[in-house]
């Protein structure tokens, strides 16, 4: 049996730069037709030469595999010519609240000062991507920062928000309530819970920011990726990170899953009847919240099974060395 996919994107995630951009990126470009690169390098990409430069390192390694990086930002206060200059060069700017991720030292510490700039992204047109968790508890840095989702929501009613990365029955809910605010969810937060990660021995391997919560969280994100919501957009958030940061104490935050992503997906939406959802899922909701047109790419699977490889370089991948039910064709 095969199952096939018309220019499946990845709106979140992370390539890198230099050695680990070389490994991951073509993981990527293979399967999917485009994806939205984020901006948290050292340093951040937050100016138009930063831009430029990271454009072409990523277009060289992903241009021949027929893929579009639709590039963003590290939120900062800017200037309107600055953001004049971007605007058709980049799909949004990212905003990390000030050390809330890996890279995230630079982001911003409070949103109302950041006012203009919001203001002029509204006008421009310039979408919003937002790392929304607060420094609170960890189970309810997400849940806390709704309250910043509302004020940004109701403030800037022309500006589009995608709350990245959800993982809670909160977020869910509250896509439903502002007509400018969608959302992106990746591969584990539909399938895990922080029982997963640390009920047992600690698995550093589903250790990621924001953390999976509860099982009530992933039930509601599972609904509404299989319903495909059509505010929600699957977004890897594809962190790579060498196995030695993984495996020690002081454990990096990042799930490596672009490679097995998609036969995942098929796997999962198989099993719960709603394969005819999921071109929707991982392609037709993005076009349709970005205006975008991502270049013509099938991607094909075939009912095989597949054990995931325990490496790829120096990065462990989701669900090493598993059997899954789905693998790409001729792969
Ligand atoms: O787990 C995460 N890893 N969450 C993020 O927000 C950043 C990412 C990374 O860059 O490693
Ligand atoms: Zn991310």
């Amino acid at each position: 049996m095969e199952f096939s996919l018309n220019s499946p994107l990845d709106m979140h995630i992370h390539f890198r730069q230099d050695k680990m951009l070389e490994l991951v990126a073509p993981l990527t470009a293979k399967y999917f037709a485009g994806g939205v690169i984020m901006p948290n390098l050292v340093p951040p990409v937050d100016s138009i030469d930063k831009l430029d430069k990271y454009r072409s390192e990523v277009e060289q390694i992903t241009s021949p595999l027929n893929f579009e990086p639709y590039m963003t930002l590290f939120f900062r206060q800017y200037k309107e010519e600055e953001l004049l200059a971007a605007k058709d060069k980049i799909i949004g700017i990212k905003l990390y609240p000030a050390g809330v991720t890996t890279n995230s030292e630079s982001g911003i510490s409070d949103l109302k000062q950041a006012d203009s700039t919001f203001r002029m992204m509204q006008e421009l047109g310039i979408p919003l991507l937002v790392h929304g968790e607060t420094h609170g508890f960890v189970m309810d840095r997400e849940s806390e920062f709704i309250s910043v989702y509302q004020w940004l929501a109701e403030n800037y009613p022309n500006l589009r928000i995608t709350m990245e990365h959800i993982t809670t029955k909160d977020a869910v809910e509250f896509l439903d309530r502002y007509e400018n605010v969608f959302a992106t969810v990746t591969l584990q937060h539909l399938l895990i819970t922080l029982n997963d990660v640390a009920g047992g021995l600690l698995q550093p391997h589903l250790f990621c920011k924001p953390i999976a919560k509860r099982p009530e969280d992933r039930e509601a994100l599972l609904e509404a990726a299989l319903e495909a919501h059509p505010k929600l957009m699957f977004g890897s958030d594809s962190a790579p990170h060498p196995v030695h940061k993984k495996e020690s104490a002081g454990c990096a935050a990042g799930v490596f899953t672009a490679p097995v992503a998609i036969p995942i997906l098929v796997e999962l939406f198989e099993k719960h009847n709603k394969l005819e959802n999921l071109q929707t899922f991982l392609s037709e909701n993005a076009r349709r919240i970005y205006k975008i047109l991502p270049p013509e790419k099938t991607t094909t699977l075939s009912k095989q099974e597949y054990t995931i490889p325990v490496r790829y370089g120096e990065v462990v991948p989701f669900r090493a060395g598993e059997t899954v039910s789905w693998w790409y064709k001729d792969e």
